[in-house]
């Protein structure tokens, strides 16, 4: 183990963990005892959430199942849904968010991670192929190797590449497609519609990670599936609760077959406990809000790009962002590492993102505007972020 720290070390790749809390402003925080602008989390729409005594007594009156009229919201589930059954809260939530979403079903779990984990592995097995986009997240790649199926990764978006790869493979084999819809590291968005195409044209299955999408895009934060009108023709619809509705869960959605599918052999639902009632709540409050408030979307959308636009113009390499997500890219690892610890110094809290989380080389600094952020903020931020990328040599002055 201190071999393995030593070397993580010295490559620049050592991790360590630290504390943050909310701060006065919106979109900002206290880390390590200063205050900071929050440019590092995924909380996208900004949405807040309260827990407060009329809180409580709605979540009590609300109903579901044979549940009492007035309950007691329980903070733990105590046993798998299988085992215990799972609270009322869980099948309401998951019976409405279908409807959202477009779907016959839809299956809640403890979190994105699981989620993919769970799915993938429930999916595909010893014969089968994975097929994913090289940039796709861990959970992803976790569910592949654990479902044993052959794992081919295809060059970021290329489809010529993927398409090439499904020619090749074992016409009798079952094959699944996965992509993230929004590239949680580059910003990019997977092109589904060529994606679709191509899995119909193949016999696959397609697997969509609305992580980073989901109440971003769509008319009413649906995903990107929805946006591009895609929906019915896409397999398995997954996304989070932890993100831009900044509470915690994950989920699959898509026909009432793979839902029943899911509960009969996804593992990490199966052999889990159910998430707490109390979270279903909050799942609940922050996407009705994240529905109702588009202007959020809007805002997050058009302060992103505008965020991208002048750092583009400073000469920054934004790599393939399109959207909320905008690296920096920086290369090397120390570098990066050197650029977050200065943006800290100045106030502005940003990830060095590095290998093994993004390819070798191609270390960055993960910027993520919130809708709530106030524009001389970002103004403020993007001349710091210039002033160090000068100092450090990462553009010209
Ligand atoms: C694309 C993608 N999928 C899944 C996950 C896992 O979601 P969660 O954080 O809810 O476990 C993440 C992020 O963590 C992600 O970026």
């Amino acid at each position: 183990m201190i071999d393995e720290l030593d070397r993580l070390k010295r490559e620049g790749l050592h991790r360590t963990l630290t504390e943050s809390s909310p701060a006065d402003g919106e979109g900002w925080i206290v880390r390590d005892g200063r205050r900071m602008l929050n440019l590092a989390s995924n909380h996208y729409l900004g949405l807040d959430h309260r827990l407060d005594e009329t809180v409580l007594d709605r979540w009590r009156k609300e109903g579901g199942g044979d549940a009492e009229p007035e309950r007691t919201i329980r903070t733990g589930s105590t046993a798998s849904r299988l085992v215990v059954g799972g609270d009322p809260a869980v099948g309401r939530l998951e019976r409405d968010f279908a409807a959202f979403k477009g779907t016959e079903a839809c299956l809640v779990f403890g979190s994105g991670y699981m989620a993919n984990v769970g799915i993938v592995s429930a999916l595909v097995g010893r014969n089968d192929i994975v097929f994913s986009d090289r940039l796709n997240h861990a959970s992803i790649v976790d569910g592949a190797v654990l479902s044993r199926a052959e794992l081919v990764r295809y060059r970021h978006r290329d489809m010529d590449h993927l398409e090439a790869l499904l020619r090749k493979a074992d016409p009798s084999k079952r094959k699944l497609i996965v992509t993230d819809a929004v590239f949680s590291m580059d910003g990019s968005l997977a092109p589904l519609a060529a994606l679709v195409e191509l899995k119909e044209r193949y016999g696959a299955m397609l697997m969509v990670d609305e992580a980073h999408s989901g109440g971003v895009f769509g008319d009413r934060g649906e995903g990107l599936a929805r946006a591009c009108g895609l929906t019915d023709r896409i397999d398995v619809h997954m996304g989070t609760f932890s993100k831009a509705y900044g509470c915690c869960g994950g989920y699959a959605a898509g026909d009432a077959v793979l839902v029943d599918y899911l509960v009969n052999k996804a593992r990490s639902l199966i052999y889990t406990t159910a998430p707490p009632p109390m979270v279903v709540h909050a799942i609940r409050d922050q996407w009705s809000t994240a529905v109702a408030e588009g202007w959020r979307r809007e805002r997050l959308l058009r302060t992103a790009a505008q965020l991208r636009s002048e750092l583009r113009e400073a000469g920054f390499d934004t790599g393939e962002s399109e959207c909320h997500i905008v690296p920096v890219i920086v290369g090397a690892s120390d570098k990066t590492l050197a650029f977050g610890r200065r943006l800290q110094e100045e106030g502005i809290a940003a990830v060095p993102i590095r290998p093994p989380t993004v390819p070798e080389g191609t270390a960055r600094i993960r910027l993520t505007p919130m809708a709530t952020h106030r524009e001389d903020d970002l103004r403020e931020a993007v001349a710091v972020i210039r002033r160090i990328g000068v100092e450090l040599g990462v553009i010209g002055a």
